[in-house]
């Protein structure tokens, strides 16, 4: 039978344990600081706003770029002291916080935020807060919070914007000169460019037209008659019927304007409506002599409207025949001369007293 160990025996092989088991735990120890180390070092890298955040939010943990932008002293704050969704110091429910709501319904929240920095400028950021751990019952227990700086892609998304508001307007200027230019030379018909775009944009609005369609039949409408520059002032202002020559050469405005206006890029095919708006579906239009589909929609809408406005005023050689007459003129033409769709928009319009016309 074997001899039962010495009580010093016992006492030694606990002494060895023990220090075995140091030894194990402080290279554990180690290990786990090294890793902590290396996984602060690859975070305090990147260029965001990070901060762990517990269920009293409270910051628990922030990288290297929050300590710097904020203090090291954010490290145990309440989480409003670095947030930047202007969170004040009762944080409303009302108000959207990404922390709380991913506490709250555990899950990831997205968002931006505005804020204006201490130099009065305006700064952006893009955040994000994930929940990382939950306690034992499952209940969401820390979140890390990410925030972006968008500042340089806003103010750059805000210049692009003004720029082409600042360029549209530039534009309306630009074809407003384009209308009086031709105007100034033909008094008895100031104003009729104007009143056609109207008419044409109420048909074209009528008939369900994209406002991307209609802002290019609101342009074009403006600037229709351009080509009218290169006719002599006498000929336009002539009292009595036109000759056969004056009349060919008043027939040449649709080209003449398209090739003012071809070399401009207006967004809009404003040059080929500006062409087309004395086209008829049955050939018999000008300057190309189109068919049907073959004339754009925007130019069928134009050409009616001009139609209308025309008739409706007066002229250097008859007085108005009144919106009645044009009417009349439109319907017995619908499908002829007229797009039928067209002639019916107006129609309707007409009945409800929204064309503006007498
Ligand atoms: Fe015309």
């Amino acid at each position: 039978m074997e001899k039962p160990p010495s009580y010093s025996e016992l006492f030694n092989k606990v002494r060895e344990l023990e220090k075995e088991n140091w030894r194990i735990n402080s290279a554990a120890l180690h290990n786990i600081n090294h890793a902590e180390a290396k996984f602060q070092s690859i975070l305090d890298t990147v260029d965001v706003h990070m901060s762990l955040i517990n269920r009293d939010l409270n910051i628990v943990w922030a990288n290297w770029k929050a300590r710097r932008d904020f203090g090291e002293g954010i490290i145990g704050s309440p989480c409003r002291n670095a947030c930047f969704d202007g969170c004040n110091a009762s944080c409303p429910e009302g108000k959207k916080c990404l922390v709380r709501d991913a506490f709250r319904l555990d899950s990831e929240q997205r968002g931006e935020a505005e804020i204006v920095g201490s130099n009065g400028k305006k700064l952006y950021f893009s955040g994000t807060a994930k929940v990382v751990a939950h306690d034992r019952d499952g209940r969401p227990e820390s979140v890390i919070n990410v925030y972006h700086d968008i500042t340089e892609q806003k103010l750059a998304e805000e210049q692009l914007r003004d720029s082409l508001i600042q360029l549209r307007k530039n534009l309306s200027g630009t074809i407003q000169a384009m209308a009086m230019t031709v105007e100034t030379r033909d008094p008895y018909t100031a104003g009729h460019q104007r009143r056609t775009s109207d008419i044409a944009r109420s048909i074209a609005q009528e008939m369900g037209l994209s406002t991307e369609q209609v802002d290019g039949i609101r342009m074009a409408g403006v600037i229709h008659d351009l080509g009218k520059i290169s006719i002599p002032a006498e000929i336009l202002s002539k009292p009595g019927m036109l000759g056969k020559m004056e009349y060919s050469l008043i027939k040449n405005h649709p080209e003449t304007g398209y090739n003012i206006l071809k070399g401009i890029d207006f967004h809009w095919p404003v040059a080929e409506i500006v062409r087309q708006h004395h086209e008829r579906l049955d050939g018999s239009g000008y300057p190309d002599g189109l068919r049907g589909d073959e004339i754009m929609l925007e130019a069928r809408i134009i050409g009616v409207a001009d139609v209308i406005e025309a008739m409706s005023s007066h002229r250097p050689y008859r007085p108005s025949l009144g919106a009645a007459k044009a009417f009349e003129e439109i319907l017995e033409h619908r499908g002829i001369l007229y797009d039928p769709d067209v002639v019916d928009a107006s129609v309707r319009l007409f009945k409800r007293n929204e064309l503006n016309v007498h």
